[in-house]
């Protein structure tokens, strides 16, 4: 299970190391990469969508003279949704935001056409938000570890009492299933979006581990010192300041996993390869 390549992070690291550092810094107003502040792809999804649309809704009448009909709003609709894609994709976004682009505009226009009650609309965004609440700060998605990367962090962990925190503990499951295996240690996970944070608090509850807290906190508000483990399963933009966080703060002989993503000039101690869909890797520093 251990390999010594501490390069690779995976083909996910790629895609959205691409997506961080092509797409969205230049559509930020021509902003080059890495200059100033990185904006937020979903604004950039957003801008894509507006500076195709208009376009084809100023078109449309125009179009209608050369075929003798207005053009239906769901033909705009797709058709604005095929050029957001191919323009989200020339950006260097990953399938999941092109797919997203592509299907937009038309579900949009049906969901007009089902005559669907106004409040589903904000309701549905404000979920969304709550939900992925660290994607446009941040930078960080919501997506969860998988169960053969859990055991894999359990056979990682020391063979004696200790405290292992999440950073980023999204719905928890990692702690859960670690809190019921390790009675003798303790687990912390920290986490900002509201969602997510209530749904891993109730689930903690009702788990019966009473090893196990879930606490509503920004990671980099933290003090790391305390900890003996420290996991992260974030996204490439947060890595640098985290890993000179830990350095600075953990204790000699702690752990710092990172599910996937590398720190720039900083090879792991070790990697370690798990046998699931994706091939996770996961990177682990002695501090
Ligand atoms: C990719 S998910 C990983 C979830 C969980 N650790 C797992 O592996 O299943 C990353 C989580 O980090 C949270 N997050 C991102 N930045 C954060 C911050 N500064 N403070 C607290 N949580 C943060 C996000 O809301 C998201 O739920």
């Amino acid at each position: 299970m251990w390999v010594s390549d501490g390069k690779t992070a995976g083909k996910d690291h790629a895609v959205l190391r691409c997506f961080l550092h092509r797409s969205v810094v230049r559509t930020a107003r021509g902003m080059s990469a890495g200059a100033g502040r990185q904006k937020s792809p979903v604004f950039a999804a957003l801008a894509i969508q507006l500076v195709i649309f208009i376009p084809l809704w100023l078109l449309r009448p125009l179009a209608g003279e050369l075929l003798g009909y207005m053009p239906p709003l769901l033909w705009v609709a797709l058709a604005g949704g095929l050029l957001a894609g191919i323009v989200t994709r020339g950006f260097g976004f990953s399938a999941p935001w092109v797919i997203g682009q592509v299907g937009a505009p038309p579900l949009l226009v049906l969901a007009l056409a089902l005559d669907i009650p106004s409040w589903v609309f904000p309701l549905v965004l404000l979920l969304l938000v709550l939900l992925f609440w660290n994607v446009a700060g941040n930078r960080v998605p919501l997506f969860l570890t998988n169960r053969l990367t859990y055991r894999a962090i359990e056979e990682v962990l020391p063979d004696r009492p200790l405290h292992f925190v999440d950073l980023g503990s999204g719905l928890g499951g990692i702690l859960r299933y670690l809190a019921t295996r390790r009675p003798d240690a303790r687990f912390s996970g920290l986490e900002t979006a509201p969602l997510p944070f209530a749904l891993s608090w109730l689930m903690g509850k009702f788990s019966g581990s009473d090893n196990l807290e879930m606490r509503y906190r920004d990671i980099f508000r933290e003090d790391l010192s305390q900890y003996d483990v420290v996991y992260c399963f974030l996204s490439p933009v947060p890595m640098p300041a985290l890993f000179e966080k830990a350095r600075a703060e953990m204790k000699p002989g702690s752990l710092f996993i990172s599910n996937s993503f590398t720190v720039p000039d900083h090879q792991p101690d070790e990697v370690v390869e798990v046998m699931d869909r994706r091939r996770t890797k996961l990177l682990v520093w002695r501090m």
